[in-house]
C-alpha cells in the first residue's frame, strides 16, 4: 500500500514538471508601424486553446522556428502572424471570429498601436 502511494506521488510530480505555464506577462513585438502587445491572458479568457496557436508537442516562442526568411517550407514569422488562411496564423482566427459576429482586431492599426 505504502509503496503504491509513493509511486502515485512520483507519477503526479513527474506530470506537473512537464506541464508548461503560459506566460502571464504581455509580450511586445516591435515594428515600424507601431508595436503589437500580445497577451496570453486575454486570449485564454476569450476561450483560445494552446493548440490554436502552438502546434507540435512543445509550447515555445514562434520565433524559435519562424524567422525573418522562409526556410525549408517553414513560413516566415510575418506570414505566421498575418496570413488569413493558414492554420495557426493569428489573423486566420481573428478573421473567422469577426465573420462569426464577435470582436477581434483585423485592421493594421487595431494590433499595431502607436
Ligand atoms: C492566441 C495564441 C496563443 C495561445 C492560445 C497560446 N499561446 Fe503561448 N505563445 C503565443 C505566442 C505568440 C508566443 C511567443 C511570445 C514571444 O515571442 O515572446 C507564445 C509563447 C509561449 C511560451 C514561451 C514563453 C517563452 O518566453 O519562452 C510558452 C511556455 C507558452 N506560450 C505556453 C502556452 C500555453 C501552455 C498555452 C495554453 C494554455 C498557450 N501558450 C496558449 C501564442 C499563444
Ligand atoms: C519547433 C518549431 C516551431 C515552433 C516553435 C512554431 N512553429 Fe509554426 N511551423 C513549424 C514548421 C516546421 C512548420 C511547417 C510544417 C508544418 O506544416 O507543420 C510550421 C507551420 C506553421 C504555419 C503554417 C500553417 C500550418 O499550420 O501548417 C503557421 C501559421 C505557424 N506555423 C504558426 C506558428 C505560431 C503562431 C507559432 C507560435 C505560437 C509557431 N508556429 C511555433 C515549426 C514551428
Ligand atoms: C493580429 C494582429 C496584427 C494585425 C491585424 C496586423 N499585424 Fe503586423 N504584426 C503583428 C505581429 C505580432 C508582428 C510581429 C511579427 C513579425 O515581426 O513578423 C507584426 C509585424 C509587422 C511588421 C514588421 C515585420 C518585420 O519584419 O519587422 C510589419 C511591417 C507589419 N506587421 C505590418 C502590418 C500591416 C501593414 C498590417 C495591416 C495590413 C498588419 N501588420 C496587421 C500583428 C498584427
Ligand atoms: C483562436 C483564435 C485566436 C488566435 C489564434 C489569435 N487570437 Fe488574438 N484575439 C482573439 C480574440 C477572440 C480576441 C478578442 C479578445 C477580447 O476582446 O477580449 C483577440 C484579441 C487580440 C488582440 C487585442 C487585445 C486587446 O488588447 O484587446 C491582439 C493584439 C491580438 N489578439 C493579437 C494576436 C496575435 C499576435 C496572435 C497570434 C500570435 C493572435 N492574436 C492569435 C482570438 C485569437
Amino acid at each position: 500500500m505504502r509503496k503504491s502511494v509513493f509511486a502515485l506521488v512520483l507519477a503526479l510530480t513527474a506530470g506537473a514538471a512537464l506541464a508548461v505555464e503560459p506566460p502571464k506577462d504581455t509580450r511586445t513585438f516591435p515594428s515600424k508601424i507601431g508595436p503589437v502587445a500580445f497577451a496570453h491572458t486575454k486570449h485564454l479568457a476569450a476561450g483560445a486553446k494552446c493548440e490554436n496557436c502552438h502546434h507540435g508537442p512543445e509550447q515555445k516562442k514562434c520565433s524559435t522556428c519562424h524567422g525573418k526568411e522562409a526556410k525549408d517550407k517553414v513560413v516566415k514569422f510575418y506570414d505566421a502572424v498575418h496570413s488569413k488562411t493558414l492554420d495557426h496564423a493569428c489573423l486566420t482566427c481573428h478573421t473567422k471570429t469577426v465573420a462569426a459576429g464577435r470582436k477581434a482586431p483585423v485592421e493594421c492599426k487595431a494590433c499595431h498601436v502607436k
